[in-house]
């Protein structure tokens, strides 16, 4: 479209926004807009809201005509409806979905696009030669990794200025499932394996977003921790673990955040959809959180749309003619009250009254793409975790020469694929990276790699179906067999090596626990060994790089390189990022928010990941499904969460498991030293304060991040060794400096989910606090008391498991 039309059109909503406005001056404004437009709504316009008007991709019409209507593939007829969905869907092309737009009525469309690394839409639009490129921000894992509230925050102002000059209401995230297994293809997107840590990232993140006056949706809601059948996953999981674990950062983003929209996920819960989950939607999420907002389903999710409404889910995305149909049916036949719809309307509307659209912001469609890459580029340095460095880095200033391995390299990864990929201008390799810097590398050797790569790709079969539209399109290639004499001529010419190793991952499907994927593949070893040694007998160092979106297995090879970066998937300025860390430029200071166990069958989820087939027994069988896509099939299947509250390094600590890197755990080029825990009182009342003094006791200036934990006793309820309770991060100190960190415990931090009282509960006895630089390097420790039980709260006693579940104990 071209700007003059959308200012036509802005220009028409602004006069309707006037009359709207002219009514509205009453005290109650948004309420009673709210309400004069419901009344005036028939039950076909309250369907058509609840229900999103369809799916639309930018795609060649040879691949759009064989998809099903929920894509916008089949023809439609000519109503006014139809043709109010295709005029919307000029908005913004490339979003993810929009609401239904009424102008005679007053209501604008919300145009809603994904997330979370950036904002998600075409680069590219028909008939126009400009450019809509969006910031590729850092991985979720990334942001987490910087334990930095802050900058957290910094990074979704950012981004919410894209979404807002772009024109979009409402971005799908941030996405802040648990890292429950290494495996899970959308960890990228996730932040941790802590609930504290997720929360917190996820609460700074929204009030980054929401700043610029758009709207967020946390997703996925909830226990949505893997991508094998994720459409039809009965995820069975104790209240407690639920609590504690898969809720609880959702509970701290609702409390602290106030997001304008929940997403529900595809999964069942304890045998019902999340989406139909009325314990889920309104028991927990409104009436024991406050939840203010509207929820949508995920893509397709859930089976029918009045149980939907009936549970809380309030639109559902992307929608159909048939669940438009449903709704009226449902109200007409008795199903479903016409209040109850109401209701959904409302909720809806009531964020519509706070959006951009409806408040007549013309967008510039000219965000501030510059500065938000120095943003993303400093965020991805702050992420990134140092593991191994056997004085090495930062690199000596005698390094000139570069010889650069591993196809990754040449070919850096962004970020994940499937929805949370975001279109972005450029991704910055690590050879762009090191000649910005002004080092010079192998040009033999980048064109060996850059000539295997392309041959490689010519010879694969390219997929020319949706699934590989929507994921870029991308064919990944294996590690080429490095030649041991090419690593042995590098190792004479070149001053350094790096040896990059990738992995991808994302949406529809699970990692494996196989080589080339969690494990190193042979050729992947030989690299490392060949290369590292050719470079030592030399005297000279290599350094691995993983730009990885999760987890993989180290603690076979972690010795033979010389240091070991984390990059994870650093976003569109990676390389700068990385180079940024090597030479020193910026100190790393990322910390594992997820732990690195030795081998994949450590971990506690090992036995119960993805989960098995089951005999069909629930409404998940009868729905059909509407894609025609193999990862939106619904396969009966379950998936029993036996580890309970022992995930991540709650596991690893309390059962001595030993792992590779733990949570919490990340080098610096300087040190620092901890001294003076203060604790406020050793009787706890209703809450206690934690300080520590944080020295830079070595040469470069540097940040530290320091986690306190406590230990409870093992009362009524048995308890991990040790849970995250706070955490922060000190500035940037200068050699010898030092700063205090003060850290306030409240009882809700200590509290337990009582099952059987449906109430959170701080257990009498005595708890050691440890401030640690991880969850196991423990740098001060003291202990406090609670004398009598503290009940913290009462909540609903909502989602229990159908099933009995053999959870694991101590
Ligand atoms: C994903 C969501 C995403 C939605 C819209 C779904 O397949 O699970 O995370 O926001 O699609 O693209």
């Amino acid at each position: 479209m071209k700007s003059c039309e959308l200012k036509c059109i802005s220009l028409l909503t602004l006069a309707v926004l006037f009359f709207v406005s002219i009514q509205s001056c009453a005290p109650t404004s948004e309420n009673k807009v709210v309400d004069d437009i419901v009344k005036q709504m028939s039950l076909e316009q309250k369907a058509q809201l609840v229900i999103g008007t369809g799916m639309y991709f930018s795609m060649p019409d040879s691949v759009r005509d064989k998809l099903p209507p929920m894509f916008g593939g089949a023809p439609k007829e000519d109503t006014p409806y139809n043709r109010m969905v295709d005029h919307i869907r000029t908005y913004l092309p490339g979003a993810a979905g929009n609401s239904a737009e009424f102008p005679e009525l007053g209501i604008t469309t919300q145009v809603l696009s994904d997330g979370p690394a950036g904002l998600r839409i075409s680069p590219t639009r028909e008939g126009d030669s400009n450019t809509y490129y969006c910031t590729a921000f850092p991985i979720g894992t990334v942001m987490a990794s910087t334990w930095d509230t802050k900058l957290v925050e910094t990074v979704g102002k950012a981004m919410g200025e894209e979404v807002l000059e772009y024109g979009s209401d409402v971005i799908l995230g941030p996405a802040l499932n648990i890292q429950r297994d290494p495996l899970c293809g959308r960890n990228f997107e996730y932040y941790s394996e802590d609930p504290l840590v997720a929360g917190k990232m996820a609460a700074a993140m929204v009030r980054g977003i929401q700043s610029n006056g758009v709207g967020t949706s946390i997703k996925h809601f909830v226990a949505n921790n893997q991508e094998t059948n994720r459409m039809s996953v009965n995820t069975i999981v104790s209240q407690r673990a639920l609590r504690e674990i898969y809720l609880r950062g959702f509970e701290i983003a609702v409390k602290e955040s106030q997001p304008w929209t929940v997403m529900s996920s595809y999964n069942l819960l304890n045998g019902t959809y999340a989406s139909e989950s009325h314990d889920l939607l309104t028991n927990i999420l409104r009436d024991d959180w406050g939840f203010k907002g509207y929820v949508m389903t995920d893509w397709g999710g859930g089976s029918d749309p009045v149980a939907q409404m009936l549970a809380g889910n309030d639109m559902v995305q992307p929608g159909s003619q048939q669940q438009i149909q449903a709704i009226i049916d449902g109200v007409n036949s008795g199903k479903m009250t016409e209040d109850q719809l109401n209701l959904n309307v409302k909720r809806i509307l009531n964020i519509m009254t706070e959006t951009p659209r409806y408040k007549g912001f013309v967008p510039s469609n000219k965000p501030d793409l510059e500065g938000h890459a120095e943003v993303t580029r400093q965020a991805a340095a702050d992420g990134m975790v140092l593991l191994e460095n056997n004085g090495v880095l930062p690199i000596n200033q005698s390094v000139k020469n570069v010889a650069a391995f591993g196809n990754t390299s040449y070919d850096f990864i962004s970020g994940g694929t499937g929805s949370g990929d975001v279109n972005e201008a450029y991704t910055i390799s690590l050879i762009q990276g090191l000649e910005n810097a002004g080092y010079s590398i192998d040009k033999g050797l980048q064109e060996t790699y850059e000539t295997y790569m392309k041959n490689t790709r010519a010879k694969a079969n390219r997929p020319d179906n949706f699934l590989a539209a929507m994921m870029g399109g991308k064919i990944p290639v294996a590690e080429m067999d490095l030649d041991p004499a090419i690593a042995a001529k590098m190792a004479k010419t070149s001053d350094i090596a790096l040896i990059t190793i990738g992995r991808n991952a994302g949406e529809g499907g699970d990692r494996e626990a196989k080589p080339g994927d969690f494990y190193l593949n042979q050729a992947e070893k030989d690299l490392i060994k060949n290369v590292s040694e050719a470079f030592h007998k030399e005297g000279k160092k290599a350094v691995v790089i993983l730009n990885v979106s999760g987890v993989i297995e180290t603690a076979s090879w972690s010795s033979t390189p010389d240091a070991i970066l984390c990059a994870w998937q650093p976003g569109q300025e990676g390389g700068n990022s990385v180079v940024d860390i090597l030479t020193g430029k910026v100190n790393p200071s990322g910390k594992l928010a997820v732990s690195f166990p030795f081998t994949y069958d450590d971990t506690p989820t090992a036995k119960n990941f993805p989960g098995h087939a089951v005999e069909s027994d629930g409404p998940a069988d009868d729905t059909p499904d509407q894609s025609g896509f193999s990862f939106m099939q619904r396969v009966p299947w379950e998936v029993t969460y036996q580890e309970d509250i022992y995930v991540g390094y709650r596991y690893y600590n309390t059962f001595n498991v030993p792992v590779a890197y733990e949570f919490g755990y990340g080098k610096s080029y300087t040190t620092f030293e901890y001294s003076n825990l203060t604790l406020s009182s050793n009787e706890f009342s209703d809450k206690i304060t934690v300080s520590i003094d944080v020295i830079n006791s070595g040469n470069v200036a540097g940040r530290e991040v320091v986690q306190v934990y406590a230990s409870a006793p093992n009362g009524k309820m048995e308890k991990p060794e040790e849970e995250l309770v706070a955490f922060g991060k000190t500035g940037l100190l200068q050699p010898g400096a030092s700063e205090t960190l003060t850290f306030t415990i409240d009882a809700s931090l200590l509290a337990s989910f009582d099952e059987s009282s449906s109430s959170w509960i701080a257990e009498a006895g005595s708890y050691t606090l440890s401030v640690g630089a991880s969850s196991t390097d423990i740098k001060a420790q003291d202990i406090f008391s609670i004398s009598s039980d503290i009940k913290v709260g009462t909540v609903s006693n909502s989602l229990a498991p159908r099933k009995k579940i053999d959870t694991l104990h101590q």
